[in-house]
């Protein structure tokens, strides 16, 4: 949530923070702004809008400075204003400071500054820090300055600041939300995410919890919270810059469904031993004798990892017989688990620094949880604080609805369950064998379900005006359901609601009437005609069903008003080509309500505040 850029090198600053902000527009895009510094006067330009607009504005003003900052808001605190946009700066108008996250103590400190003399100027949390750091300057220089403002915040933040009065240095900081470095050809530049960094460099340093950093063109130099300094090495990114463009298609959610079927292959690549019949994780610490020795899994995640995570303990459970559930991370941290040793915790996300997931599993990491990461962010903190992580090598998502980063998680958590299963031994060896077999096929059948895109736009067109649905699904199906649903209500804005099919005639079902239409997943398998009978229940209280069904299954299709009809793949795996129509209509949905399904309102990519 907000997007940083800064800059500190050999060119113009705007045009580089102006595209750093394009690639970074996914993480929140209420208001836009940037602070350039040439020697040592402070230009500022922001906007409430979109950075094409702020782009626009600034492309006549052709600023020389060299070294700056920019900011993409998801708003916190105060109105979309421009007032509140970021840069924020000091009474004497020397420093800018952006941030993301939240800086829980702000009112204190905006009193304290106050009372002292500071004039603020919008309703933001942001602005203490221009302040703070003015206060302090001058008996701390600014670096120091910097890391005694960091020292003063709570909460989970992460800023960029510049000061006029060291015009060819820029001052970063950061607790619990994501910051990255990269430095190259003769500049170093600081974002809140690998894609604004990737056009300038692959290689990628993570700034630590706790750390501040400064920045000067073509150098870096990382200090603790106590200003000694850090040594880290850079990490390698596999992601192209490409990965961050549309690649012709419409939107970068629609790419990234077609993304899928390859996506899903790179998960397996390498991890599935055919002729054994079991899967090939050598990376993957189930051979850390906690992890395996665990007697209960908890996966924990948020939104849709959150429903990865309802398969995977469902799987876990299936074929490891390990009791294993899924908990939201958000519910898990304020409750009172039980944890410990014997715990496994499983904290699945794409981003790998969502807070509260981060938050879980530090929590279970305290009570004595070994944690195992499903992610998809090299270097991201979750990766960094698990004892062990599993990549999904979905590649960059930029969508902020999730896609990609879904069915590339079903497919790691299906291999953990199979290997778990094989080496807990209740996976018997030709079971073991069809499982590997059947995961392998997964690409092909994704890719076969892509040609629903077609069926799924004209259902969009049609049902465009519904007011709400319901998605329904039981089992391996239930999770995608659930996921269908939660993709309908983020970028169309209608109302969607899943439920376990089982639980329809203990409530939804006074919902059915002729324009309350309801989305059923009832592939081939041990659930097949239980959904059949919700579907013929629904139907007869003259509820429009679009069904999910299995290619070829006749009763199916009569037993619907309209059906999608999917490859046909072994039940246990069926989630990860199943999902695929329901992102396609949920994509169509949106366009045809000409909502922009990359943006869409009140919601950013990453949550990193709590
Ligand atoms: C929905 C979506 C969110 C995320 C959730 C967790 O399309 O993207 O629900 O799944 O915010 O994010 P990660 O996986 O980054 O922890």
């Amino acid at each position: 949530m907000c997007g940083l850029m800064g800059y500190a090198g050999p060119s113009p600053a705007a045009p580089i923070l102006l595209e750093g902000l394009a690639r970074l527009e996914y993480r929140g895009y209420d208001s836009a702004g940037l602070a350039v510094l040439e020697g040592d006067r402070l230009r500022v330009e922001k906007l409430a809008g979109r950075v094409s607009e702020l782009a626009a504005r600034v492309r006549g003003l052709a600023w020389p400075g060299r070294l700056g900052i920019a900011h993409t808001r998801w708003a916190t605190h105060g109105e979309v204003t421009e007032q509140n946009a970021h840069p924020h700066l000091d009474c004497h108008e020397r420093i800018a400071v952006i941030t993301n996250g939240i800086v829980e103590n702000w009112r204190e400190l905006r009193a304290e500054l106050e009372a002292g003399g500071h004039r603020f100027r919008s309703e933001t949390d942001t602005e203490v820090i221009a302040h703070l750091a003015e206060a302090l300057a001058p008996s701390l220089g600014v670096a120091g300055a910097v890391r005694e403002a960091a020292a003063r915040l709570r909460g989970a933040y992460a800023f960029l600041l510049v000061h006029a009065t060291a015009p060819d240095r820029l001052f970063v900081a950061r607790r619990s939300a994501p910051l990255v470095i990269g430095v190259a050809d003769g500049a170093a530049i600081a974002a809140s995410d690998v894609p604004a960094l990737l056009p300038h460099t692959r290689e990628i340093v993570y700034l630590g919890d706790g750390e501040s950093a400064e920045l000067w063109p073509g150098g870096i130099r990382l200090t603790d919270a106590a200003g000694r300094p850090v040594a880290r090495d850079p990490v390698h990114v596999p992601w192209s810059a490409a990965e961050a463009e549309k690649g012709g298609y419409a939107h970068f959610m629609l790419k990234e469904i077609h993304e899928q079927p390859r996506a899903v292959a790179d998960t397996l690549v390498g991890r599935l031993d055919l002729s054994a019949g079991r899967p090939r994780l050598e990376e993957l610490p189930l051979s850390e004798p906690r992890i395996s020795a665990a007697r209960r899994v908890l996966l924990v995640a948020c939104g849709t990892a959150w429903h990865a995570s309802l398969y995977g303990a469902a799987l876990l459970e299936e074929l490891a017989r390990v009791p294993a559930a899924a908990v939201l991370a958000s519910e898990l941290r304020y409750g009172h688990p039980v944890l410990g040793p014997d715990t496994a915790v499983v904290a699945v996300s794409q981003s790998g620094e969502t807070a509260d997931t981060l938050a879980a599993v530090r929590l279970a990491r305290e009570a004595g949880s070994p944690v195992l990461a499903v992610c998809n962010v090299m270097g991201s903190q979750l990766t960094r604080d698990a004892d062990a992580t599993l990549y999904t090598r979905a590649g960059l998502e930029v969508g902020v609805a999730s896609t990609k980063a879904y069915t590339t998680q079903l497919a790691a958590l299906a291999l953990i369950a199979v290997e778990w299963g094989v080496r807990r031994g209740t996976l018997p060896p030709a079971e073991a064998a069809a499982a590997v077999e059947g995961l392998a096929a997964a690409p092909g059948a994704l890719a076969e379900a892509l040609r629903l895109d077609g069926p799924a736009a004209d259902l969009a067109r049609q049902y465009r005006f519904a007011y709400n649905f319901l998605y329904l699904g039981r089992r391996h199906n239930w999770p995608t359901a659930a996921e269908g649903a939660l993709k309908l209500k983020e970028i169309s804005y209608i109302h969607a609601e899943a439920y376990p099919g089982g639980e329809m005639k203990h409530g939804p079902i006074a919902m059915i009437e002729p324009t309350f239409p309801t989305v059923a997943v009832a592939v081939e398998g041990s659930v097949r005609e239980k959904m059949l009978s919700n579907v013929s229940e629904i139907r007869a209280r003259k509820g429009p069903v679009i069904l999910l069904a299995t290619r070829g299954d006749r009763d199916a299709a009569a037993a619907a008003d309209h059906v999608l009809e999917l490859p046909r793949v072994p039940e246990r795996f069926s989630p990860l080509s199943a999902v695929v129509p329901l992102q396609l209509f949920a994509y169509h949905v949106a366009v045809e309500r000409a909502c922009d399904p990359d943006r869409p309102r009140n919601l950013a990519k990453s949550v990193t505040v709590e």
